[in-house]
C-alpha cells in the first residue's frame, strides 16, 4: 500500500546489470506508482547518450546532472525511481534519498550481473574492459555507499526479475 510511503519515493539501488529498471518498471505497475529512471531522465535533459555525456563531458559531469537528476526527481510526487549505479557515491544523493525515499538496495553476485550487463552495450564503465573484474571492484568500493543508502537489502539472485519483484514487495 503506497500510503507506507507517506509521500515518500521507493528508490532502487545497486550495481549495473542488477534489474533496477526492469524491477523498478514492473514494481511501478504493481504499486499504481509512476516509474521513473534516472539515467533517461538524466540523457533527456542532456539530450546526450549517457555513452556521449561520459566521452565528451567526462565522468564528473555526468554526476553532477546525475545529483540534479535525482534530487529533483525525488521532490516530486511518489514515484518508483531507478537510479544509475554510481548514484550512492555522491553523499547530497544519499542524503535526498534517506529524506525522500523508501530505499531499496538490489543486490546479487558480481558474476551474475557481468552477464545481464553486458547485454547491452551503452555502460561507458564496462567499455573496453573485463565486465567481471570491473563489476567485482565496483561491488567492493560501492557497498559501504549503498549499505549507508539502503533501508531495505533484496537479494535477487540469478532468478527472473519477477522474483525479485515479488522479494520486494514482501519486504515494503
Ligand atoms: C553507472 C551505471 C549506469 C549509468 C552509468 C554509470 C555506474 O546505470 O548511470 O553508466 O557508475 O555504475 P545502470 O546502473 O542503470 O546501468
Amino acid at each position: 500500500d503506497p500510503a507506507l510511503l507517506q509521500g515518500r519515493s521507493i528508490a532502487l539501488i545497486g550495481l549495473m546489470g542488477v534489474g533496477k529498471t526492469t524491477v523498478g518498471r514492473r514494481l511501478a505497475r504493481r504499486l499504481g506508482l509512476p516509474f521513473r529512471d534516472a539515467d533517461a531522465e538524466i540523457e533527456a535533459a542532456a539530450r546526450l547518450s549517457i555513452a556521449d555525456i561520459f566521452a565528451e563531458l567526462g565522468e564528473a559531469e555526468f554526476r553532477a546532472g546525475e545529483h540534479r537528476v535525482i534530487r529533483r526527481l525525488l521532490e516530486g510526487p511518489s514515484q518508483v525511481l531507478a537510479t544509475g549505479g554510481g548514484a550512492v557515491l555522491n553523499a547530497e544523493t544519499r542524503k535526498a534519498l534517506k529524506a525522500r525515499a523508501v530505499t531499496i538496495w538490489l543486490r546479487a553476485e558480481p558474476e551474475v550481473l557481468a552477464e545481464r550487463a553486458t547485454r547491452r552495450d551503452t555502460r561507458p564503465l564496462l567499455k573496453d574492459a573485463d565486465p567481471l573484474a570491473v563489476l567485482t571492484r565496483l561491488q567492493q568500493a560501492r557497498e559501504p555507499f549503498y549499505r549507508e543508502a539502503a533501508d531495505l537489502i533484496v537479494e535477487t539472485g540469478a532468478g527472473p526479475h519477477s522474483r525479485a519483484v515479488d522479494a520486494v514487495l514482501a519486504a515494503l
